[in-house]
Parts: C-alpha cells; structure tokens; sequence
C-alpha cells in the first residue's frame, strides 16, 4: 500500500476539505502533515456547515482514524475550541482522531510574537495570526514544545524557559503583552488534549500501511506558500508540498502514491504578496462575489484573478502530481470570455517558467476561451458540461499535461462530478 497525497497547488484555499471528505470513504487514515490552525478547510453536507482548522477532513465518516502528524503546529486551546464546536454538533472526536507526540505546540506567546513580528515590518505578511512563524521558528531552533513535552514531570519549567526567551524577544521589540489569562485558559486545554489519543505517528503510519489500509494525506495552505518554493517571504513557515508528507508523517518517499493536485478553476490569495493574475477591476470583484471568496479563518476578503498555468505547471512540477481536480467550475458560470495566463512578460521577455522573482513587475499573457453561461451547480454528470466547459477542461489537461479527474461544483459534498 502507498499513502495518497492531496495538495493545493495554488494560494492555499482550493478547496482541499472538501474534496478529502469527498474522497474519504475510500480510505482508512487522514492524516496531516504541516500546517495549523492558519488553515480553515470547509465542508457543507446535509445542509451543515463545518470549519476545520487543526483537525483532518476525514471526521464526518465513522471508521476513520484521523491523525494530527508531527509536522503539524497544534495550539491546544484552538484544538479544544475546534473539538468543542464538533461535539456540540453530535460529533465526538475522541475516539476518531489520534496526535502525534511529536507535533509542536503552538503556546500563547507564539501567537503574540506572530503580531509583534507583524507590527514591526515595513510590508507585512498578512499572517492569519496563530503564531505559525514563531512555532516553527521554535522548531527549527531547536527549542521548541511538543505534544509529549506536556507528559515530563519538568514541563512546567521547559514551558517558562521557552516563555523567558520569547519575554526577550518582546523586550527588544519594545512590544508590551499581557499574557496570564490566556495562558490560564491554554494550560487548561492542554489537559483536555489528553482525552485524545497521542501517538508515535509515525510507527502507527507505518504499521499500517504494512497491514494494506488506505492512508490519504491532507495537504493545508498551498504549493505557492511553501516556504521553499512559494512566493518568499510572502509564505506560511511549512513544507506544504509532497515532500512535506514524508517529514510531517515518517513516510519513506517510496511508499507515496497518487498526488491529487487540487486547483480552481481562477485563482485567489489572502495576504500580502505577489499574485501575477490579480485583478483589481470589477471582473476581480465578480469572482469575489460569485465565489463568497472570504477567508474562512480570519474571514479577510480574497484577492481574486484569472488561472495562472505558469505557477501551475510549477506546482505540479514541484510536486509530482499524478491527476488533478479542479473546483468552483460553478464560479465561472456568468462569464462571457474565460482567459487563462500562459506565460509571464519580464522586462519585455517572455517567460514559461516560473522565476525566481515574482516581487517585481510581471505582466500576464493571457489566451482567451469563450464562457459557458450555463449554470453548473445542479449537473451530477459530465454529460451534462457544456461544450465550452468541455473546450476549458481539455485546454487545461493539454497545458497541464495530466487528467482533471474531479470537477467539483458547488461548495457540498454532493455537488462532485468524477470524470470517466
Ligand atoms: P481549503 O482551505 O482548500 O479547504 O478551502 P476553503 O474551505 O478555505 O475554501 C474553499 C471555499 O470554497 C469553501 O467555502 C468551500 O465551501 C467552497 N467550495 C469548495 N468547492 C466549491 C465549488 O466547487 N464551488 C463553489 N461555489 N464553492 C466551493
Ligand atoms: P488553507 O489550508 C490561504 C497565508 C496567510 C499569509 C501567509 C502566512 O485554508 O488553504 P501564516 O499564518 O501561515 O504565517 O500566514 O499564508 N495562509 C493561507 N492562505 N489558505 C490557507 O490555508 C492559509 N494559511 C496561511 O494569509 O499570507
Ligand atoms: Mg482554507
């Protein structure tokens, strides 16, 4: 057995809860790899809606371990807000979602150092503020807090070092913070974080896949804010892309199978940074508005544009994708000319591949494609597409170079079309 990978291959926000809910089913484990509760992964069915951020896509079916990998950053107070909300639903985690003692803890002082480092830059990142840069800065310098910490007799003086370092961090910056009641509260959900299970994830993993389960693993944010190959600095502080999965869960790279890349069928950001194909025209504010483009954790307005097939291409590159889904085809009902950006024009030159740089100026070419002005939420089959959609799919597969095998078409569960 091989573990599945499921990407976003853009600005994050592709619609990867979604479709892993969608998907599920045919799999024993959801696991995630990277990220945190920066990430807000919806889900609609039976009239409900529901906001992940910490916790995998795969809850809302029986049967399911979902697992919290070590590369995940987990704030114990979000976690407990986010289980609390699940179980006030009729949903109880406890028995469906295991953590790995190795994820590192995301402590108040985190979230603090993620505004303060806000607050002192010229152009800022526009971070969603749950102190993802900081906790992995931790992680990376070698002091940080993992789930397991929290089970040593010496915690409590680890967390107060940890907290004494970051308090000369706040000293430098001249920025004054108040803490104690937040801390009060955090303290507390680290409690309730041991009703769930903690796991050595990456021998659960393993063992099994040695006993031939199904693993999927859910991808957060998106291949152009990895902090490798993303649009730095204007990126989130994790591996996002495949190779993410194997650090973040202890998979050996052998044992990834299929990649789903994950796309919509325009584009959109949330933050600062560059965005070649952004529109700031009333065609930018129709995409925002047919598309309820929001974001679902800070709840920021979404900077919208046409495809980018450049960034793209990329993506697929970076990550080895092996088929894609497209979503919020439906997004693009009212549109009388689609266009799709083919190449970069910099300094005059006409670029294919994705730059190094894309801070500086960076004008999109386009090739234009009629529009389908046939509403596509109701259509359950792809018989049913419109022949310009049809024309847009094959345009995409041909430029891509990989099969769209899922075209979603409404924000629930059931408006999901799988191609033959
Ligand atoms: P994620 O972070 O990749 O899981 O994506 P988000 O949930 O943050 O953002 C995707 C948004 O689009 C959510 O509000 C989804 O409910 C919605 N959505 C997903 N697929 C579709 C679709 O095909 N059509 C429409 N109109 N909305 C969709
Ligand atoms: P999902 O999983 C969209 C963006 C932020 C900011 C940058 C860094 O829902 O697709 P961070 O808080 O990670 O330090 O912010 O990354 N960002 C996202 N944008 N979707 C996300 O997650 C994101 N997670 C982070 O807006 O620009
Ligand atoms: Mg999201």
């Amino acid at each position: 057995m091989k573990v599945d990978v499921l990407l976003g291959l853009q600005w994050g926000d592709e619609g990867k809860g979604k479709i892993v809910d969608v998907l599920a089913p045919a799999y024993n484990v959801i696991a995630r790899f990277q990220g945190g509760p920066n990430a807000g992964h919806t889900l609609e069915f039976e009239g409900r809606k529901h906001v992940l951020r910490s916790i995998p896509s795969g809850i809302f079916h029986e049967g399911i371990m979902n697992v919290i990998g070590n590369g995940v950053a987990l704030d114990p107070l979000l976690f407990k807000e986010e289980a609390e909300v699940l179980a006030a639903s009729g949903f109880d985690l406890t028995k469906r979602v295991a953590i790995s003692k190795k994820a590192h803890l995301i402590l108040p002082t985190h979230q603090l150092l993620d505004a303060a480092y806000e607050a002192s830059k010229g152009e800022k990142i526009g971070t969603t503020g749950k102190g993802i840069g900081p906790t992995y800065m931790d992680k990376m310098g070698r002091s940080g807090l993992r789930v397991g910490d929290l089970l040593k007799d010496d915690f409590m003086a680890r967390y107060e070092d940890l907290k004494a370092k970051h308090d000369h961090i706040f000293l430098s910056m001249f920025y004054p913070y108040y803490t104690k009641t937040l801390e009060a509260k955090w303290h507390d959900a680290t409690d309730y974080l041991k009703r769930f299970e903690w796991i050595d994830s990456e021998h659960v993993i393993n063992h099994y896949l040695k006993d031939g389960k199904a693993i999927l693993a859910e991808g957060a944010q998106g291949t152009m804010l990895d902090v490798d190959f993303g649009s730095y600095p204007f990126v989130t502080s994790s591996s996002t892309i495949c190779a993410g999965c194997c650090t973040g869960l202890g998979v050996a790279p052998r044992h990834i199978g299929e990649v789903y890349g994950i796309f919509k069928a325009y584009c959109t950001r949330v933050g600062s940074g560059p965005f070649p194909t952004e529109l700031s025209d009333s065609t930018g504010e129709t995409l925002c508005r047919q598309g309820y483009e929001f974001g679902s954790v800070t709840g920021r307005k979404r900077r919208c544009g046409w495809i980018d097939l450049v960034a793209l291409k990329y993506a697929i590159m970076i990550n080895g994708v092996t088929q894609l889904i497209m979503t919020k085809s439906d997004v693009l009902d009212a549109f009388d000319v689609i266009k799709a950006c083919v190449a970069y024009r910099i300094d005059g030159k006409e670029v294919m591949e994705f730059p190094y740089e894309i801070n500086n100026p960076i004008e999109p070419i386009y090739t234009e494609l009629p529009g389908w002005k046939t509403p596509m939420t109701g259509m359950q089959s792809e018989n049913e597409f419109p022949e310009e959609f049809n024309a847009y799919l094959s345009f995409l597969e041909e430029e891509l170079e990989l099969p769209i095998k899922i075209v979603s078409v409404g924000p629930d569960r059931a408006q999901t079309i799988v191609r033959n």
